[in-house]
């Protein structure tokens, strides 16, 4: 029995959705703890991809337990929609999707309060996802949310969501000038999503202690990366949820000390999407030959993402702030045109050498890399699935990177087919 929490180490988009999706196999339950429908992740689902926002990675293995714990925030539409996309396949049956009645529910006043904010904010904007999450957390934090329990009395939360969405309305005509939203037509479409979404309804804390007591593998499933963390990432070009290891017992109800592992996942170079400071961002040949090799352009926005090369400073800072032990790094195939590898180990700041990743977002922009080259291994890893198989300076550029983060290698996954994985080490 084993309770894995799975933690991106980056700016998010690192690869987990695949590999809690391939952990799925041997796990009974998969819990999301925070985010919504900013995250995006591609699973194979009977050989087709598609791509999921709220539903967790593992929905589509057969006879596991998915759980939308109460720290996510949920576009009830979205939600629905990817429901409707599985059904046909006999899967987000009631049994196997349970929703933790604290969810909040992210609702058209949020994502128009969003996209009036994004606006106002003109150079200084963050670039987020426009789903509406920043206004659904804020909502929350300020005692004026929605959770999806009060669903379940669809009158008294019709009441309710009307009076909020007045005062949100007078706040976007009159501080914001922008349009209001029609607050009839989103209540009609709510009271028809009502019985799709109440009967997964359930208090998981208690399920999901059940099943972490009753030696079952449960998977926590992190959704975005540790350097977008609410309270350590790069505020406030953030995401508004804590996406490091810290976010699971208020997304859970889960404590702490149930969780065995925290495993991390990291690219074997590093990307960003949205605005915020990003120092190994190259926008060179190399950047173009990564994006195309990794196809790296976001999965919920379809926006070009960011690249650069590794960076173990933010690497060994997210492997504090999570207490992770042991990595898995994705994407190592992206790497194998490359003739040199420039690998970041420390960063000049004001003329002097440092290896702490700085607090401040501001300080991080005037950050300037110090990189140490490895030589590229010239050769396609797409096959290999065994470590014997990896060529020998790939397994060099491991090492180094182990013994610059202080963490080790479990796994290299080297392609987008759910197989495509080379272990070193077992971690379910
Ligand atoms: P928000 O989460 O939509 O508020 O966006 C805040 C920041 O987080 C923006 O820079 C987004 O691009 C980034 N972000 C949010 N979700 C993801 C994700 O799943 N992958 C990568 N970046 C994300």
């Amino acid at each position: 029995m084993s309770s894995l929490l799975i933690i991106g180490t980056q700016w998010g988009d690192e690869g987990k959705g695949k590999l809690t999706n391939y952990y799925a196999a041997h796990a009974d339950m998969i819990v999301r703890f925070q985010g919504g429908a900013n995250a995006g992740h591609t699973v194979s689902v009977n050989g087709s991809p598609v791509v999921f926002h709220l539903l967790p990675s593992g929905i589509s293995v057969p006879g596991v337990k998915c759980v939308i714990g109460a720290g996510v925030v949920i576009d009830p539409h979205k939600l629905v929609e990817e429901i409707d996309k599985v059904r046909p396949l006999g899967i987000a049956e009631r049994e196997n999707l349970l929703i933790d009645v604290g969810a909040h529910l992210t609702l058209e006043y949020h994502r128009a309060i969003e996209a009036a904010q994004e606006r106002a904010r003109g150079a200084a904007a963050i670039g987020t996802t426009m789903r509406g999450i920043g206004p659904t957390y804020a909502d929350r934090t300020a005692r004026e949310g929605v959770t999806m329990g009060e669903m379940a009395q669809f009158d008294a939360f019709a009441r309710r969501v009307r009076d909020i969405a007045e005062r949100k309305n007078t706040l976007l005509t009159k501080a914001y000038d922008a349009e209001p939203v029609n607050v009839d037509s989103m209540l009609d479409g709510l009271r028809e999503l009502a019985p799709r979404l109440t009967p997964h309804l359930a208090d998981t804390p208690s399920i999901i202690r059940e099943a972490a007591a009753s030696h079952g593998n449960v998977i926590f499933e992190g959704a975005q990366g540790t350097l977008l963390d609410l309270s350590f990432g790069t505020y406030p070009f953030v995401t508004s949820s804590n996406t490091s290891a810290g976010g699971l017992a208020p997304g859970t109800g889960v404590p702490p000390s149930a969780i065995d592992e925290v495993v991390g996942v990291a690219k074997a170079y590093i990307t960003r999407v949205g605005a915020g400071p990003f120092p190994t961002e190259s926008d060179g040949d190399a950047a173009e030959q990564i994006r195309r090799r990794g196809h790296e352009h976001g999965s919920t926005t379809g926006r070009p993402r960011r690249c650069g090369w590794l960076d173990t400073v933010a690497l060994r800072y997210s492997i504090a702030i999570n207490g992770i032990r042991r990595l898995i790094i994705t994407k190592l195939d992206v790497l194998d045109e490359c003739e040199e590898i420039p690998v970041c180990v420390a960063y000049e700041l004001d003329g002097e050498r440092v290896e702490e990743f700085p607090r401040s977002a501001e300080a991080l922009a005037r950050a300037v890399p110090v990189y140490e080259t490895m030589p590229g291994w010239l050769s396609d890893t797409s096959a290999c699935r065994e470590a014997g198989q990896l060529p020998q300076k790939a397994i060099e550029y491991l090492r180094r990177v182990e013994k610059l983060s202080g963490a080790s290698v479990a796994a290299v996954s080297v392609g987008a087919a759910a197989h495509a994985i080379v272990h070193f080490d077992h971690v379910l």
